[in-house]
C-alpha cells in the first residue's frame, strides 16, 4: 500500500482498522451515451492486513462489476441497520445517493472523478483503486484512500449493539445462503434473530425484517 502516515491516521479516526471492516460501497454504474448516471450500493469488506489494503470481490456483483471498470469508489460507514439490510439485497432510489466531484492530483495527467456516497452515511472514505488481480471467481483489488468526508458531526463514535452487528451476521449469512443453499446458514440466522429481539434497537429489528423479505422471496 502507497499511503501517507496522514492518511492511514485519517483512517484510524474514521474507525477503519486492520481487520476487515464492513462498510457499503457506492459505485457508478455504466450508462450507456447520453443516459443518466445511476449508482449501486452494496456492504463489503474493506480488507486491511499486513500493510495492504484490499477488497476480495467474487465474481457476479454489480459492484465487481462496476469496479473492475471504474477507478475510484466511496466506503460509506453507518449503523443504520435498515440501509445496511436494504442495500444487501436491493437497489436503493438514486435519491438516496449524492455525487462528489473528486480531482486526483496524484495521477500524471489529472483525472476528475464523479463519485456516488450515501447521503445517510455518517462518513464516508474516497478509495481509489491502485491494482487488480483477478482470479476464477473474484478479483483482488488493492486500494489506497484519497479523501475524506464527514457528513454527520454530531456522530462521534459507534456504540457497540450486538442487535446491529446481528443484522450485519444475518445479512453476510443469507447472502451465503443464497449461494449455497446450505441450511446451516438459516440456524446461523434464527440464532441472530433472537439477539436482535433481545438487544436490537427498534431500527435494528425494522433491518431484520428486510432480512425476513428476503427469506420469504427465495
Ligand atoms: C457485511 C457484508 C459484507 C460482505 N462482504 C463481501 C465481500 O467482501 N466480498 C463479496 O464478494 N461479497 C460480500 N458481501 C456480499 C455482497 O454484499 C452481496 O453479494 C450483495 O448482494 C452484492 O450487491 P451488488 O450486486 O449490488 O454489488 C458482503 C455482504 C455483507 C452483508
Amino acid at each position: 500500500m502507497r499511503e501517507t502516515a496522514e492518511n492511514l491516521e485519517k483512517m484510524a479516526k474514521f474507525g477503519i482498522s486492520e481487520g476487515i471492516s464492513e462498510l457499503i460501497l457506492t459505485t457508478r454504474n455504466d450508462a450507456a451515451a447520453g443516459d443518466k448516471l445511476s449508482s449501486n450500493a452494496a456492504p463489503f469488506g474493506i480488507i486491511w492486513k499486513n500493510n495492504r489494503m484490499f477488497l476480495h470481490l467474487f465474481k457476479g456483483s454489480k459492484t465487481c462489476e462496476n469496479l473492475t471498470r471504474e477507478d475510484f469508489f466511496a466506503a460509506n460507514m453507518t449503523d443504520d441497520a435498515v440501509l445496511f439490510a436494504t442495500s444487501t439485497f436491493y437497489d436503493l432510489k438514486e435519491e438516496e445517493f449524492e455525487n462528489v466531484v473528486y480531482i486526483d492530483e496524484k495521477s500524471a495527467s489529472p483525472v476528475t472523478a464523479v463519485i456516488p456516497f450515501l447521503k445517510k452515511a455518517d462518513r464516508v472514505v474516497l478509495f481509489k483503486c491502485v491494482e487488480r488481480t483477478e482470479a476464477e471467481d473474484s478479483v483482488i483489488i488493492d486500494i489506497e484512500p484519497a479523501d475524506f468526508i464527514v457528513l454527520n458531526l454530531e456522530k462521534e463514535g459507534f456504540i457497540v449493539n450486538r442487535g446491529f452487528y446481528s443484522v450485519v451476521e444475518a445479512c453476510v449469512h443469507l447472502t451465503r445462503y443464497e449461494l449455497t443453499k446450505d441450511r446451516q446458514y438459516l440456524d446461523l440466522i434464527r440464532h441472530h434473530w433472537s439477539l436482535i429481539n433481545r438487544c436490537g434497537r427498534k431500527r435494528d429489528k425494522e433491518g431484520f425484517d428486510i432480512v425476513r423479505k428476503r427469506m420469504n422471496e427465495i
